[in-house]
């Protein structure tokens, strides 16, 4: 019999199992109320004296064997669930990465930034929430100034000097505050202002705002940075500078380039006439200069401002400028095969 319970331990010792049942049976089999130890320490009185002692010990240790290997199978089992449960199925394929989609707004950003850069201008920035002077008094529009009722102000609580920056001009005076001529510099930002939301008009958009300044930089060279500027960006070269008013440039010029009417798209976009308005621009009024510490005797300079949304809006023909905050992933998702 002694032998027997022998066999049993090495059998118990070998054991193994992935399956909690299994482990479940085993104990059931040698440590249950109807299993071997029982029927073995029942046995125990009927075994001879000189026997009870080895008898005694291997019974003991078939016990403990069984008692370990249960155990030890449990604990195995439980942290692989454990395992299991943290990271899921390892075994599963994986889910294929859904790939983003840049904004159509970061998109025009970031072309009009590449084609300046490549002629050299920088890219710069300025806060959002502004004062009075950055945004309005040192562009040449005191107060009362009529021409600020061009730009409907969101001014924080009760303080009217603190605002919502109304256009990204107010980077312009930052940058001539703190850095000499040359400057070449282009800022794109997010805008604010107090209108109505509609489909064609948002009280938050973006522009950017370029601006050049150094000795003996004429009307002509803000013309051609524009056409630079133009082909670059649409494939047309073709544009027209019709005179304008800013109070921050004089002369100032309203840009228009020439989309052609080649398409039912281009008749409806321009309303007809082939041209398109995309962009303000000037040389820089003296007195801004001077607001901002340059000399306008020894430097001149041009500036230029330009709405990203619109221009958006136009090259991916999206007919409500809402959809461009509203973060509807349908909409979005569509931009996955822009830059
Ligand atoms: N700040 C103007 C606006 O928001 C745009 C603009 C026009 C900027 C002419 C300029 C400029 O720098 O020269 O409508």
């Amino acid at each position: 019999m002694i032998d027997k319970i022998k066999e049993l331990i090495e059998e118990a010792e070998a054991f193994t199992t992935q399956s909690k049942e299994e482990v479940e049976a085993f104990r059931i089999k040698y440590l249950g109320s109807k299993g071997l130890l029982k029927a073995y320490f029942a046995e125990f009185k009927n075994v001879a004296n000189e026997q009870k002692k080895e008898f005694g010990q291997t019974i003991n240790q078939l016990k403990k064997t069984a008692e370990d290997k249960v155990n030890a199978l449990k604990e195995e089992l439980e942290s692989k669930e454990e395992t299991k449960s943290v990271y899921g199925d390892l075994s599963r394929p994986g889910e294929p990465i859904e790939i983003g989609a840049r904004h159509p707004i970061s998109i025009v950003k970031n072309q009009i930034i590449d084609i300046f850069s490549r002629i050299g201008f920088n890219v710069s920035e300025g806060p959002e929430i502004e004062d009075d002077w950055h945004n309005f008094t040192a562009l040449n529009l005191p107060e009362y100034h009529p021409a600020r009722d061009m730009q409907d102000t969101f001014f924080i609580q009760t303080d009217p000097d603190i605002l919502l920056r109304t256009h990204t001009s107010s980077v312009q005076v930052r940058y001539m505050e703190n850095n000499k001529p040359p400057i070449r510099t282009i800022s794109p930002g997010r805008v604010f202002r107090n209108e109505a939301i509609s489909a064609r008009s948002h009280c938050f958009f973006h522009q950017v705002e370029g601006l050049y300044i150094d000795k003996d930089v004429s009307f002509a060279d803000l013309k051609q940075t524009l056409q630079y500027f133009t082909t670059e960006m649409f494939g047309k070269s073709k544009i027209r500078l019709r005179p304008s008013y800013f109070p921050f440039t004089e002369p100032s010029a309203e840009v228009d380039v020439y989309w052609g009417l080649e398409t039912e798209t281009d008749y409806k976009m321009t309303k007809g006439t082939g041209w398109l308005e995309i962009m303000g621009c000037g040389m820089v009024d003296p007195n801004v200069l001077e607001n901002c510490g340059i000399d306008s005797k020894t430097y001149s300079g041009f500036a230029f401002g330009m709405g990203i949304d619109r221009i958006a809006l136009l090259l991916h023909q999206i007919s409500d400028i809402r959809l461009l905050s509203e973060n509807d992933v349908r909409f979005l998702e569509q931009f996955k095969s822009a830059l």
